[in-house]
């Protein structure tokens, strides 16, 4: 059966979940090459889009552009359509208009096609604006190589500036990336998302397991390896209550995991998770985020365990 997907000016509208793909490719966060291999990572494309998750979102520093590459060996493999989201890097000297074209051409020749479905600018820069950089973008829908145009990690001002620049062009902003979680909720609290919801950007929320934490698989007892560890000592230690919260939850869903919670929470706010999956296994768990609605109370109780947690 082939599934059709939109590829109409709003087509994030209708995707409710993607797939991440930092970790296809990275040792310096991630555990590549050593906890899971190549085949590991076709299952998990495989699977994601066997169960109708066919957004990924990748990016060309993701593993120095090997998960730019996997995707497009991915690609090739299926007959499903896939909707390929990948990132501009703002390195200090890409300051020319043409430099997001260059980069462009760069990741298509990665991913193996003529042209993405969202092209983002990876971060904001004190040294390009938002307006700027939205005209070197333009050149990239102008030249066909992209079909939307996003930002991700820009603050609401930047965001607006990005959104002015694109509209006097009759070009809408399709989307703002940004780290979003039951752990990570400033977007929510400081209007952000609320502004996207109005103005029709997408949100998409990365990291939406908070790098795995909010599956419940990570205690005092067990850190999260890597610089994981690290990063979220205080937090492992802390999030008990809410996870424990989580899990009843689940259960009155007919036994949803902590990961599917918290993904469903995402979804209920508003905004769209990419989580990461390294594996086959994880990416039907995630997918089963899909198909069921946390109730109103529920995401009031989850919304109160997690301020706890600030
Ligand atoms: N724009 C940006 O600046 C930015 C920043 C960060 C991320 N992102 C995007 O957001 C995506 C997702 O974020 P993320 O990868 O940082 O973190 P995440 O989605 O919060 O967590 C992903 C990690 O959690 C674990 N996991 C996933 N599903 C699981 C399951 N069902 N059961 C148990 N463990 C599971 C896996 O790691 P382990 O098995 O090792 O625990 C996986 O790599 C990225 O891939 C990337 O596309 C963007």
């Amino acid at each position: 059966m082939t599934t059709r997907i939109d590829r109409g000016p709003r087509f994030l509208d209708a995707v409710q979940l993607g797939l991440g793909a930092w970790a296809w490719g990275d040792r310096v966060v991630w555990q590549y090459g050593r906890e899971y291999s190549n085949t590991d990572i076709r299952q998990a494309f495989q699977a994601s889009v066997a169960e109708g998750v066919h957004f990924i979102d990748t990016a060309e520093v993701y593993g120095s552009g090997r998960s730019e590459r996997l995707i497009g060996q991915f690609v090739q493999e299926t007959t499903k359509p896939v909707l390929i989201a990948t990132k501009f890097f703002p390195w200090p000297w890409r300051l020319a208009r043409t430099s997001a074209l260059g980069a462009l051409r760069g990741s298509l020749a990665r991913l193996g096609t003529d042209a993405v479905d969202l092209y983002q600018v990876h971060w904001p820069t004190p040294v390009v604006s938002p307006e700027v950089r939205m005209e070197a973008m333009l050149a990239c829908v102008e030249a066909g190589l992209a079909r939307a145009i996003g930002v991700s990690n820009f603050s609401q001002t930047e965001t607006l500036r990005a959104y002015s620049t694109l509209a006097r062009h009759n070009v809408t902003l399709a989307s703002n990336q940004v780290h979003y979680s039951l752990l990570r909720r400033e977007a929510e609290k400081n209007g952000l998302l609320g502004r996207c919801k109005e103005l029709g950007i997408r949100l998409i929320a990365s990291s939406p397991l908070e790098m795995g934490l909010l599956t419940g698989k990570y205690g005092p007892g067990n850190p999260p390896p890597g610089t994981r560890g690290l990063r979220y000592a205080n937090l492992t230690r802390r999030i008990g209550p809410l996870l424990k919260l989580m899990t009843a939850i689940g259960q009155n869903h007919g036994g949803k995991s902590n990961g599917q919670v918290a993904l469903n929470w995402v979804i209920c706010k508003g905004a769209m998770p990419i989580p990461g999956a390294k594996n086959a296994q994880q990416a039907l768990e995630n997918a089963g985020a899909l198909g069921w609605r946390l109730t109103p109370e529920e995401i009031a109780a989850l919304d109160l365990a997690s301020d706890a947690l600030e």
